[in-house]
Parts: C-alpha cells; structure tokens; sequence
C-alpha cells in the first residue's frame, strides 16, 4: 500500500502555491502520494492561513476534527505549516499536543526530515525559521498539472501596513534569482504551459542582479514573453507605491500580459490611509490608474477592500464609495477589518462596532456586484481569448478557461483543445463567469498541433 498524504490549503494563492510544493517534495523524498480524504491517509497536512481571525479559527476547528482521527488511528502524523504555524510555533503544540510537525512557509522544503525526526525521536519537531532563500533554492523541478502554472518569485512583505500579519508570519521581502525563474518558465514552456502568473506578496518589489545590472518586475516580463510557448503573462499581488513607469509601460508594450491587474486600494480615505501605512494617497492611486488604463485601454481592475479599520468615519467609508464608483473595479475582494495580535492596528482606538462593520460591507458589496455584472453583460458579443484549463464534462463537450481579463469562461468544445488558447464568442454575462461559444470551427486544429497541446 503507498503512502498516502492529504493536504489541506487554507487562504490565499501564496498558500495554493506552497501546498503544491509540499506535495512534490512529500512525493519526491517520502514516496507520498496525494489521498482524497482525511481518512484515507497516514499524513494530514494542514496549510494554514492567519490573516483574519475567522481563517485562524478555522484552522483550529479543521485541527480539533483531526485529533478525533488521530484518537481512532495513533500512528497517523499531523502536520500544520503556513502562517498560523509561523505565528505560534511552538505554542501550538501546547494548545494541541496531538500535532507532530509545525513548520513554516520558508521551512516547507525540510518537512520530510521534521516527519522523519518525529518517528526517530518519538517527539513533536517545531521548525518555523525564515531562511527563505534556502526556501527556493530547494524546491524541485516544477511539476506541470495544467497549461496555466504559478511562478513564485519572491517571499514574504516588509511593507508592514498596520493591520497586516503577513511580514511576522512570512518575513520580509527576499528574492528569488533572476536565473531560477527564467530556467523555471523554460521548463514550463517546454513541458506545454502556456500561461504563467509571477507570484509574490508584492511582486513589484522583486529586484534581482543579472550580468551587472539590477533587474525589476518590467524586464522579467520582458524577458518571459520572449520565450517560446509562453502566450500569456500574469502577475499577483502588487502594491501601489512601487508600480512605477517602466511597469506601466509593459502593458503598452507587451500584449503576451495580460489586461487584467489586481491593485489593492484597502480604503478610499487618504486619513484611513496614512492609518494603514500603505503609503501612497487616493490621488496617486487614481493617476496610476489612468495612466494604466491610457497604456492599455480596457484593463480590468481588481482591488482589495478593508471596511471598518479602525476609526472608519461615515465620511471616510463615503469616499470609500466614491473612490469605488468613479475607478469601476471589476470585482474585488472585500474584507471586515479583523485586529491581529501583535499587529499596531490591533491597538488604534475606536473601533468600529460590528453592526456599522456589516452595514458597510453589504453596501460595498452590492455596489461591487452590480458592477461586476454590468461589464459581464457589456462583453457580450465580443470575442476573447480563453485559455482551456479544464474539460468540465468530456461526453457533453463542456470546456473552461480563463479570459485575458481572468473571468472564467464555459463553452462547449472537443476535449482536445484542453491546454489551447482559443477564440471564444461571448453570449451571456454573469456575475462571476461567462458563457460563450467557439468563434471558429474546433476542425480547423489539425493533429500534429493537438499532440503538441498534450500537457506532460
Ligand atoms: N499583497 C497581499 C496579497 O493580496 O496577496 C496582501 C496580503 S493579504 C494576504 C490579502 C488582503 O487581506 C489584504 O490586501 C487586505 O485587504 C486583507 N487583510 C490583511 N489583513 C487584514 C486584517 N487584519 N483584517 C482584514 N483584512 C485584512
Ligand atoms: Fe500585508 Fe501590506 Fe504586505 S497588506 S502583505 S503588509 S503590503
């Protein structure tokens, strides 16, 4: 019987990410391979996310189910890794004793020789350090599982807004060769990826030296989009204040990026701003906009949102509103302030009742909604590209993929054309998807390009 692992991600793509590379790694050394459910497996790996209080709960919740599996089978390992573990290290084990590794986002790479430890030494093992680099440098070979594949190229946030867990719980910003990343997409592209994302906390900080100069985010895109293969170019998550010229000028010049940016905002009130530390205005935020959108004409923006922060006047939640109103996101993700211990914002007074909290995220949402569908339903008629990723019912022929703009598309097709770019006519708009059909003719792909388009 093999070995049989199960991962359980909890928050954002970074985690997504990380969970991917915990199992090629599990894989790779232990022989693991990946269970369906808890209960088929001999290691439960839990991926976990602190960032609000309600993931942190979860976590715990998702924790206290596991110890009654464990109860029933002693000889099943529990290990917890991301952000809570980073937060907690040690302290965990004393809240839950049951657990057998806790590691962190830059210690996922040892977790073989901390299960290994735990069954030498019969003890608990706690590795939650930050030697990122070490992180990267470990990782293996990327493993291909689709035509739209994540590129980490950075680690953790020294940007330290007051609300935010993430600079304690991952460290601060640390780079990942120029080399590394450029041989990674190569690998990619050779093995049929046709679409990759640049992941990061804050990609636009990623500088890296390459034969005497330093480079930045706008020459890694460059450089990505002149390899062959490579069709469609992502970036996530960037902050304002290091979005410079020479990236704005990449979506004039490079249509292999994508039309689509997320560019978290957090509040619309220049006051509630300088609070967070994030270190720009709303008037910086709206000129980057408009020179983004006179550089590529038809971005779609997504954003960040935070409501009740505290000392959020009715005012400041007001220009929030108009900030929201007059920018037209195309979706965001929309967050309650949560105090995080350890965090300043944590101890700001006034804090904003819950009830205002909700009122304020249900009028925000609703604003957000509406648009979402108003520019859904405006793209009707148009042909986009999507990107097929996956091949929802291969007897009905229902295909999926991504636009330029990240809206998922659902169309009938043959299921060969899973891993293409292909041309898709819209005919309905939804709020978070579209539907559409095939604007040429699926004959017109000959063989020889669908044995190409076969991902490894
Ligand atoms: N650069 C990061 C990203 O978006 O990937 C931002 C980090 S955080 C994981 C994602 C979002 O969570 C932030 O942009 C912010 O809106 C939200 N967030 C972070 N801390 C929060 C808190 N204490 N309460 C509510 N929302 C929070
Ligand atoms: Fe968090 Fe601000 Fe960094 S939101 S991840 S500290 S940019």
């Amino acid at each position: 019987m093999p070995k049989r692992v199960y991962i359980e991600t909890q928050g954002c793509q970074m985690n997504v990410y990380d969970s991917g590379k915990m199992l090629e790694i599990l894989e790779g050394s232990l022989g693991y391979l990946p269970a369906e459910k808890p209960e088929d497996a001999g290691l439960l790996v839990l991926n976990t996310c602190s960032v609000r209080e309600k993931a942190f709960d979860k976590a715990l919740s998702r924790l206290g189910r596991w110890r009654l599996l464990k109860r029933e089978r002693p000889t099943l390992r529990i290990a917890v890794g991301g952000c809570v573990a980073s937060q907690e290290g040690a302290e965990l084990l004393a809240r839950a004793p049951f657990i057998d590794v806790v590691f962190g986002p830059q210690t996922l790479q040892r977790l073989p020789a901390l299960l290994n430890a735990r069954e030498a030494t019969g003890r608990a093992q706690v590795d939650v350090r930050f030697p990122a680099i070490e992180k990267f440098d470990s990782l293996p070979e990327p493993k291909v599982t689709g035509p739209a594949a994540f590129v980490s190229i950075m680690e953790g946030c020294s940007k330290y807004c007051s609300f935010c867990i993430v600079p304690y719980t991952r460290g601060e910003e640390v780079n990942r060769p120029f080399a590394d990343v450029i041989a990674e997409v190569y690998t990619l592209a050779e093995k049929g990826v046709r679409e990759i994302t640049f992941l990061g906390q804050n990609v636009n900080a990623w500088r890296a030296p390459h034969r005497g100069r330093m480079l930045d985010l706008a020459e890694l895109i460059r450089y990505a989009a002149s390899i062959e293969g490579i069709e469609r170019i992502r970036f996530t998550t960037s902050h304002p204040i290091e979005f410079g010229e020479r990236l704005i000028e990449v979506f004039a010049e490079v249509p292999k990026l994508a039309g689509h940016l997320h560019l978290p905002i957090q509040s619309g009130s220049d006051r509630i701003l300088a609070r967070m530390k994030r270190g720009y205005t709303t008037l910086e935020y709206r000129s980057k906009v408009r020179r983004l959108r006179a550089a590529r004409p038809g971005l779609s923006l997504t954003t960040d949102l935070i409501v009740g922060f505290p000392g959020e006047t009715d005012a400041d939640f007001e220009s929030t509103i108009d900030l929201v109103r007059e920018v037209g996101f195309d979706q965001s993700f929309l967050f309650t302030y949560s105090p995080r211990p350890g965090t300043p914002a944590a101890n700001f007074p006034d804090p904003v009742p819950d009830s205002v909290k909700s009122e304020r995220l249900a009028r925000l949402k609703a604003l957000i909604d509406a648009k979402a569908l108003e520019l859904s339903r405006a793209a009707v008629g148009s042909t986009l590209s999507v990107l097929v990723e996956r091949v929802t019912d291969p007897d009905g022929g229902m295909l999926s993929g991504r636009t330029e703009t990240n809206h998922w598309m659902h169309f009938r097709g043959p299921a060969h054309l899973w891993g293409r770019m292909v041309p898709v006519v819209v005919t309905e708009g939804l709020a978070n998807s579209l539907r559409g059909h095939l604007a040429e003719p699926a004959k017109d792909f000959s063989e020889h390009e669908r044995a190409r388009t076969q991902v490894a």
